[in-house]
């Protein structure tokens, strides 16, 4: 139930530092070796090429996925929307391996492209919140996500449990191939970290109603911008705001802005700005002036470590690939209070339904 809870994405958004302190107890005991099945890890290890597929937010979680497995791994990565993927696959490499990210576990077009992997015999993982779902059935290896059950229609615990997961799995893998970058990843740190910047956000739910009031308040598009891994969250963002409140989003890389959207920025128009990267921030600092300039009501999310005066939102700096941890529970609680003001269904909005089960 929702317990005190008006709504169950309220309950689930304030979840998150206690699934991240969860997960980080199960897969990363203290002074023990990572809770993986060493079959897995290994055959991980020895693949020359990571295919992650996904649908909605478990596909952008897979975008973080990449860059994870890419750095502290170090195995190439694509990552798929499950529906494209399973009719335009691409050339494979010669020892891939298939990672499906699904909360559910029973996405149609995600389980097309599992039943596809394995006629060709080619290893399969899904990550997913529920073990006798049917991809956990029927993939070679499955993973838990630990997140408790999601109940709301708008994912949330689940992409950063996913997230966290995919964390632990690439610093195996690395591990497992002798990699320093893995060796010295202290992922059980980071994910205290960011379980304890989780809380401040959270527990301060009246500010995020008033930001939201004065950024979305009115708004009939907002837009969200970022490059590298807060390119990822604005997605990921994106879709929060635009599938419960109805607010016509798009979240983009920042240096596109300059090669089409900026048409669109007008006196007034919401434009929430990701930066936590410091290799890019430079640059996306550049396109926050591109768009003041021409009226766009900016509102800066940035990491401590890339902040500046006048930023409204400042948080704690994690490792890059681990920011959207953070990042993300400020762009739900801004969807959750931006719906709540227009007095619509938080957690079941029109037309969608929580597990898609047809292709
Ligand atoms: O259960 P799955 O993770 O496979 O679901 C995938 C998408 O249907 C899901 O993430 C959907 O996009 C949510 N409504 C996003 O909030």
């Amino acid at each position: 139930g929702k317990g005190t809870y008006p709504t169950f994405m309220l309950k689930e958004i304030d979840e998150q530092p206690a699934v991240m302190r969860r997960i980080s107890q199960h897969y990363l005991p203290v002074d023990q070796p990572i809770a993986i099945d060493p079959a897995l890890i290994q055959h991980v290890a020895q693949a020359d090429r990571l295919y992650f597929v996904a649908a909605g937010t478990s596909y952008h979680a897979s975008l973080v996925g990449k860059r994870l497995f890419e750095r502290y791994a170090q195995i190439p990565a694509e990552a798929g929307v499950a529906s494209e993927f399973g009719y335009h696959w691409p050339l494979l490499s010669a020892k891939p391996f298939f990672i499906f990210l699904s909360q559910s576990g029973e996405t149609a077009d995600s389980r097309q492209v599992l039943v596809e992997a394995k006629r060709r015999g080619l290893p399969t993982l899904v990550i997913t919140n529920v073990a006798n779902s049917t991809l956990a059935r029927e993939a070679d290896y499955h993973l838990l996500l630990h997140a408790g059950p999601e109940i709301a229609v708008a994912s949330t615990k689940a992409y950063t449990a996913q997230i966290a997961v995919e964390a632990v799995l690439a610093k195996a893998v690395g591990e497992r191939r002798q990699l320093g970058a893995a060796q010295s990843f202290d992922l059980a740190g980071q994910l205290a970290l960011a379980a304890n910047a989780m809380d401040e956000i959270t527990d301060n739910h009246q500010a995020w109603d008033q930001l939201a009031a004065e950024y979305l308040g009115s708004a009939t598009d907002a837009f969200y911008l970022g490059r590298g891994i807060d390119y990822d969250v604005s997605l990921e963002a994106a879709l929060k705001l635009k599938e419960i409140s109805y607010v016509h989003t798009e979240g983009f890389a920042a240096g596109e802005l300059k090669h089409g959207t900026i048409a669109l920025i007008e006196p007034g128009v919401p434009v929430i700005t990701f930066i936590t990267e410091q290799a890019t921030a430079d640059h996306t600092r550049g396109n926050v002036q591109e768009v003041k300039a021409r009226g766009g009501n900016v509102l800066v999310i940035a990491s401590e470590a890339c902040q500046q005066a006048g930023d409204q939102i400042v948080i704690p700096t994690l490792t890059d690939e681990l920011m959207p941890l953070v990042t993300v529970v400020c762009g739900q609680l801004l969807a959750y209070y931006a719906t709540l003001q227009r007095g619509l269904n938080v957690d079941q909005p029109r037309n969608l339904a929580k597990s898609v089960t047809v292709e």
